[in-house]
Formats: structure tokens, sequence, C-alpha cells
């Protein structure tokens, strides 16, 4: 089977701080991918890279049959932008503050995207909003405005509405660590069924518990390399001095 999300080579500097050092990563379709690693470890900077919302140094970047090498981007800039959009449609993110509109509805937020961007009919792009808001467990809020909402909804709002786009993989960093505890477990549910639909995902998260549970991959990242990968027994059973200190830590810290 070919990945669907396919990494090679991924370099990113900020000034001369080598963020990530090489980032080699393959992703099935229809699985859950874990990314774990220590404070600045580079976790966020992978996602924004596959995302495009950072411009790595060099390495390729490959969703389903869009590919960026970024070590020889195109010169003209109508095609560099061209090749990056195309890439950047492929997947959704889902931050660790929900980034909604405060000045829009949670269906004007669902909405924005898939009519501003794609050129969705708006009868559409709400009737495909109200299926999203369903999914996430918040049919009938359409006209809440976040505000209004506990930060587990507007997380999950914040989750359909990266759906609304369409993506082929989902990209969620750290989705629950802003939330109080007792908001933590409904967000995961969303997400949780999403990874049984087969929506590929690749989750940030420090619960441990969870991604025993979801992954399909676990990807331990430490100093902007890949210091262990492997299927979920990762996280019962570390082989690297790192990975088990890192778990040590996190799970002290419940
Ligand atoms: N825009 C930026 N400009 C300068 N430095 C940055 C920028 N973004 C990230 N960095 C630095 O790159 C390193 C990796 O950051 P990143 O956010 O990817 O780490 P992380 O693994 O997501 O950490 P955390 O667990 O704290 O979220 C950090 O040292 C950070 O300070
Ligand atoms: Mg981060």
């Amino acid at each position: 089977m070919t990945a669907l999300v396919e990494v090679t080579g991924l370099e990113k500097s900020f000034g001369d701080h080598r963020v990530l050092r090489g980032v080699d990563l393959a992703v099935d379709s229809g699985t859950a991918t874990v990314l774990l690693g220590p404070s600045g470890s580079g976790k966020t900077t992978v996602l924004r890279s596959l995302n495009v919302l950072e411009i790595p140094d060099r390495g390729v970047v490959r969703i389903d049959d869009a590919s960026v090498d970024f070590a020889s981007l195109p010169r003209d800039k109508r095609e560099r932008n061209r090749a990056i959009g195309a890439l950047r449609a492929r997947s959704g993110m889902v931050f660790q503050a929900h980034n909604l509109f405060p000045h829009m509805t949670v269906l004007g937020n669902l909405i924005e995207g898939p009519v501003q961007v794609q050129r969705l009919p708006r009868e559409e792009a709400v009737a495909q909003a109200r299926v999203l808001l369903e999914q996430v467990g918040l049919a009938g809020r359409e006209d809440a405005y976040p505000a209004q909402l506990s930060g587990g909804q507007q997380q999950r709002v914040g989750i359909a509405r990266a759906l609304a786009l369409k993506p082929e993989v989902l990209l969620l960093d750290e989705p629950t660590s802003a939330l109080d505890p007792e908001l933590v477990g409904e967000v995961l549910a969303v997400i949780r069924d999403l990874a049984a639909e087969g929506l590929t995902l690749v989750i940030v998260t420090h619960e441990v518990r969870f991604a025993r549970d979801v992954a399909d991959q676990v990807l331990f990242l430490d100093g902007g390399v890949i210091a262990e990968r492997g299927g979920a027994e990762v996280l019962e059973d570390p082989r690297e001095e790192r990975t088990k200190q890192f778990l040590a830590r996190v799970l002290e810290a419940r």
C-alpha cells in the first residue's frame, strides 16, 4: 500500500536554531498516527509543515497526489502558490485553542471556508455544516456564538470546521490541552469516532491512554528527529531511553 502521507528529509530552522533535522514519516490511509515528544522537539512544526503553514527549508511532503519538494520550489510565484495551495488543501488543522471567528455564529464559522475558499453554494455548505454538527454532537447549536459555548464545544466546532473543507488527513495539535479536565473526554470521544470511521489522523497529544486506544502508529520526536517509531506498543514498552524517560514524566504528571 502506498502511504497517503509521506514526508522525507524534512528540515526547518528558525534563525540558527535547527528545529527539524531530517524528519521522515509515512501515514497510511485510514490510520491514526500519534506524535509525541518533549516541549520544543518540533511537533507543532511538523504539523504546520504538513499543512504548509510553515515553509520547510528542505524535504518533500506528499499527501495523496499533491507533492512539494521544498528544496526546489518553483521560482515563478504563481506556480509556487499553486503547488503549495494544492498540498495545503489536502489536510485540515485543528489547533490547541480553537481559533473560531468570535463574531460569527457556529454556522457562519462552518460555512466560511467552503463558501469563500471552495466556492460551494451556500445551501450546500449549510446542509453539510448541519451533518458535521450532528457528527460532533452539537446538532441544533448552529446559531450560537463561540462565546456562548463551553471550551469543549468550541473545540468540537473547531474540528467540524476543519472537516468542512473535506481534508484527506486531519492534523490535530494538542486538541485537548487548553481544556478544563472535565471537558477533555467529549473532545477525545469525537476524535475516537473519526478514527473509527476511517478518517486519516495525525494527532499531537500527551493523553497517553487515549493514544494507546486510537494509535495505529506512534512517532516519538526528540530534538527534531524521530527517535522512535512503531505501533501502539511503543507506549507500553519503548526501546529508547529518551522515550522511556518522556513517557514516565508524562504519566507521572497525570
Ligand atoms: N515561528 C518561530 N520562530 C522562532 N522559533 C520558533 C518558531 N516556531 C517554533 N519555534 C521554535 O522551534 C522549536 C520547536 O517548536 P515547536 O512548536 O514545533 O515544538 P513542540 O514540540 O510543538 O513544543 P510544545 O510541546 O511546547 O508545543 C521551539 O524551540 C520553538 O521555540
Ligand atoms: Mg506544539
